[in-house]
């Protein structure tokens, strides 16, 4: 029988990969770990626990926090507020970041950002669901406070991120910057075990993944795109095919697995998006690059190289296979080549 390897052996053997690795993060994985269990339990319950429907609160972003946001958000602190080397968290549920100041956290040199459920909206309906990280090394002085600035850091700093998605089967994924694999729950005795080692984003792919609900409101060069993808080409692989589940985890894990696009432009009323740069876009942008796919705001700018300057700061967000994001850009920068020729010729 193949000999399976566990999350925890798996982190302690890259670990000793790198000479100067110190075990840092395998601890902090391990209060993720144990959240994302507790979390797991609480979904899989969902329908006959009472742990669907609103909390009655709303979020900072003035969304219906539900209950398994609130939930899940606390397990994430109290979990990692307990192994002492997090100073700090940033959560899509909470107004500002929160210092960990017991005697247990003074020193810890880790600060980490999270969404606790992506696609909460999804909860009630038993659809899948999931949780986004990112670590970052603390900039301020260890023996200080935790400051904002160490929050506000671009996205090629992080040490680690990943997700978890609450699926058919629970699975997490992460990066350290040396490549992306993919660890599947087994509830039976609450292990992860390696899975899916170096995932690969497939170069191109044949699924788009957008709110095209929204449609009417996208910039020319998204609708453009957007009808080239359903235009017939047999030679491209189109019309393509159209899978939206309103879970970014889920949406991009699909499309990471199988090979297609995902995208929530800006437009009218939300000009920079959706999606939040710190806790959904900046992990998500560094697994794509790490299994060899690309991230921007289709604008032209990599998400990592965005330097933050707002905790819950949104941005327009393309992530996908390689050639789909070249076609998607190319229909983009030929609509603001357009816009500038009228504009000179107005
Ligand atoms: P969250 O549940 O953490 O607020 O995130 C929801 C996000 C993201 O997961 C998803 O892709 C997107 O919102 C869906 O938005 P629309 O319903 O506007 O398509
Ligand atoms: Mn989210
Ligand atoms: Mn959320």
């Amino acid at each position: 029988m193949k000999e399976l390897i566990t999350l925890g052996e798996f982190v302690i053997q890259q670990q000793h990969k790198h000479a100067a690795a110190t075990g840092d993060l395998s601890q902090i994985f391990g209060a993720i770990r144990l959240a994302s269990k507790l979390v797991h339990r609480e979904i899989n319950k969902a329908g006959i626990a009472d742990i669907t429907g609103a909390a009655g609160l709303e979020n900072i972003q003035g969304e219906q926090q539900q209950k398994l946001d609130v939930y899940a958000n606390e397990k994430f602190k109290a979990a990692l507020a307990a192994r002492g080397l997090v100073c700090g968290i940033a959560s899509e549920e909470e107004e500002h970041f929160v210092e960990f100041d017991h005697e247990l956290n003074k020193g810890s040199k880790y600060v980490v950002l999270i969404d606790p459920v992506d696609g909460s909206s999804n909860i009630d309906v038993n659809v899948a669901v999931g949780t986004i990280f990112s670590i970052y090394k603390r900039k301020s002085a260890a023996d200080g406070p935790v400051e904002l600035d160490d929050f506000l850091q671009p996205g090629t700093e992080q040490v680690a991120a990943g997700y978890v998605i609450f699926g058919t089967s629970t699975m997490l994924v992460y990066t350290t910057g040396d490549g992306v694999n993919g660890f599947t729950f087994d509830p039976s005795i609450g292990v992860f075990y390696l899975s899916h080692p170096d995932m690969q984003a497939p170069e191109s792919g044949n699924i788009y993944s957008v709110n095209e609900g929204n449609y009417i409101h996208f910039h020319d060069g998204v609708k453009r795109y957007i009808k080239y993808c359903q235009e017939y080409d047999p030679a491209t692989n189109r019309p393509y095919t159209s899978r939206y589940i309103g879970s970014l985890v889920a949406d991009f894990h699909r499309n990471l697995l199988k090979g297609g696009i995902y995208f929530y432009p800006s437009y009218a009323n939300n000009p920079n998006g959706k999606l939040r740069l710190l806790y959904e876009c900046n992990p998500i942008a560094w697994l794509a690059e790490q299994a060899g796919g690309r991230a921007t705001d289709g604008n032209g700018t990599r998400i990592l190289d965005i330097k933050p300057t707002e905790l819950h700061q949104r941005t327009p967000f393309f992530v996908g296979s390689v050639s789909m994001m070249d076609d998607v850009e190319r229909f983009m920068v030929q609509e603001r080549a357009r816009l500038e020729r009228m504009a000179e010729l107005a």
